[in-house]
């Protein structure tokens, strides 16, 4: 049987409440009308204690560097700390973006460089390396989309989505106002049937994650293409799920328009707490007029940032992108080579194979077929015992384990959804599989009443969403 896992478990203090915040503005030298008023609301405490103050925090929590991570989708691998440290060199910090181009050529070489890497990996025209994250690159495509048609004089006002779309790709469509058609899935692939009957002349594009949020190829994207072309679309691929192909196919093989890259999935940065993220966009030729500016340009030698592109849909962050995850990106796939990469999604794709043979038998395995670098369980049939997915979750947090995605995609009930990633080894991959094994031979009580071993019980994962406080200043405004 597995390990049972202790958390640390301290007594938490509000330092913010212990160590008074409320101190006066005394003897500021400062005339009135510039002077601060107010103290600055920060706690008084001595640098030891903030010190043992987040340690105490962080034993409390769990990360990838805690243990394994196998949060399906959201793809939280180990990043290798060698771009950590790259990230902390003066060249990489102390840089202005209003510095003249002449005193930042390195900078802008590598960001120049980063575009044509990305744009060979993913076998698109040009990219764009302004998205802050995956829905930011969502939304950059689909404007892209929206000015396309507009140049066209064409009005089309449908995006066509399956139903295992993530959830952030209709809502990208409809910020934008787009009116989302959802295509329902046969075998866990897209009905080709119900496609052609959605695609037409209104169909603005059609959004497709391939392997799709199941963990299953979509062999027909070449057909899928076919359709939505003959209709006059354009086809966005969300490239989340990048790590399951690269080096083996590319969105631009599959005949896609647009797409976007998670950077903090796929090319190593660490994905999680809400950012920094970067979601580059990649188009083909026809659209590459149409990319945010600047992007970087190079003439005689020289990098530049370009802001000439005549189609362009305009600036969509501020500056040009988070630089530090750019720059961790470029090494990393610098490091890797094209083989390191490929070998990457090999990896990935073969422990999520491993896992889902051990356990298919364990609990229901919707579509039965192989898997890309993730696949996802039905935890229906625990509802005899009195469980839910959810108590298998909160059980294996108490084994050492961070809980794997659950409740999506929508179209699995109970779904349990794993994602090992490449970096995992067997050993671990056995490890988790035994806990789960050992979970479901367990008193149901036990299971339903976890976790026992973590330092916070469950949480009401509802109203975090709704309601986020995720600041000590945001607790205070709430107050
Ligand atoms: C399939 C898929 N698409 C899009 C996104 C959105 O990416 P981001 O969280 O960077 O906005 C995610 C995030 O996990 C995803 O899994």
């Amino acid at each position: 049987m597995s390990q049972i896992y202790r958390q640390a478990r301290y007594p938490v203090h509000d330092i913010f409440q212990e160590h008074s915040v409320e101190r006066e503005v005394t003897d500021n030298p400062l005339p009135d009308n510039i002077a601060r008023r107010e103290a600055p609301r920060i706690p008084d405490m001595p640098e030891y204690e903030v010190i043992r103050h987040f340690t105490r925090l962080s034993q409390m929590n769990y990360g990838v560097d805690s243990g394994f991570y196998p949060l399906g989708s959201c793809t939280m691998k180990f990043n290798p700390k060698y771009a950590e440290l790259l990230c902390r060199e003066t060249e990489a910090v102390d840089i202005h973006p209003y510095q003249p181009e002449d005193t930042v050529q390195g900078t802008l070489m590598i960001m120049y460089e980063l575009q044509q890497m990305l744009a060979e990996i993913s076998g698109m025209d040009s990219v764009s390396l302004q998205p802050a994250a995956g829905a930011h690159g969502e939304m950059t495509g689909l404007l892209i989309v929206n000015e396309f048609f507009r140049k066209k004089g064409e009005e089309r006002n449908e995006i066509i989505l399956p139903d295992t779309a993530h959830g952030t790709n209709p809502a990208s469509a409809g910020m934008l106002g787009y009116k989302t058609i959802e295509i329902p899935s046969r075998d866990g692939c897209v009905d080709m049937k119900a496609l052609e009957e959605a695609a037409g002349e209104n169909t603005a594009a059609f959004m497709l994650t391939n392997p799709n949020t199941l963990g299953i190829f979509e062999e027909n994207a070449l057909q899928v293409a076919e359709i939505i072309h003959d209709a006059g679309g354009l086809l966005y691929y969300d490239g989340a799920n990048l790590n399951a192909i690269m080096g083996k196919t590319s969105p631009g093989r599959m005949d896609y328009d647009i797409m976007h890259f998670n950077l903090h999935k796929t090319l190593s940065t660490p994905h999680g707490g809400g950012g920094p993220g970067s979601g580059p966009v990649g188009v083909s030729k026809e659209l590459s007029s149409y990319l945010p500016v600047p992007v970087v340009g190079r003439a005689k030698g020289r990098y530049y940032l370009d802001y000439s592109l005549e189609n362009t849909i305009g600036r969509i962050k501020g500056f040009y992108g988070n630089w530090l995850v750019l720059l961790r990106a470029y090494a990393y796939i610098l490091r890797e080579g094209s083989d390191g990469l490929t070998a990457v999604s090999e990896r990935a794709v073969l422990n999520s194979n491993y896992m889902r043979k051990r356990l298919e038998n364990v609990l229901e395995l919707p579509y039965g077929q192989l898997r890309k670098h993730e696949f996802v369980l039905s935890g229906s049939g625990l509802k005899k015992k009195g469980l839910r997915t959810l108590d298998i979750a909160k059980r294996l947090l108490d084994y050492g384990y961070h809980a794997p995605t659950i409740y999506f995609p929508l179209i699995v009930e109970e779904a349990l959804m794993i994602e090992p990633t490449e970096t995992e080894r067997k050993e671990t991959l056995d490890g988790f599989v035994d806990a789960l094994l050992s979970i479901l031979d367990e008193d149901p009580e036990t299971v339903r009443t976890a976790p026992h071993n973590t330092a916070v019980k469950r949480v009401d994962d509802a109203q975090a969403s709704r309601d986020p406080v995720l600041s000590y200043r945001m607790r205070l405004n709430a107050k």
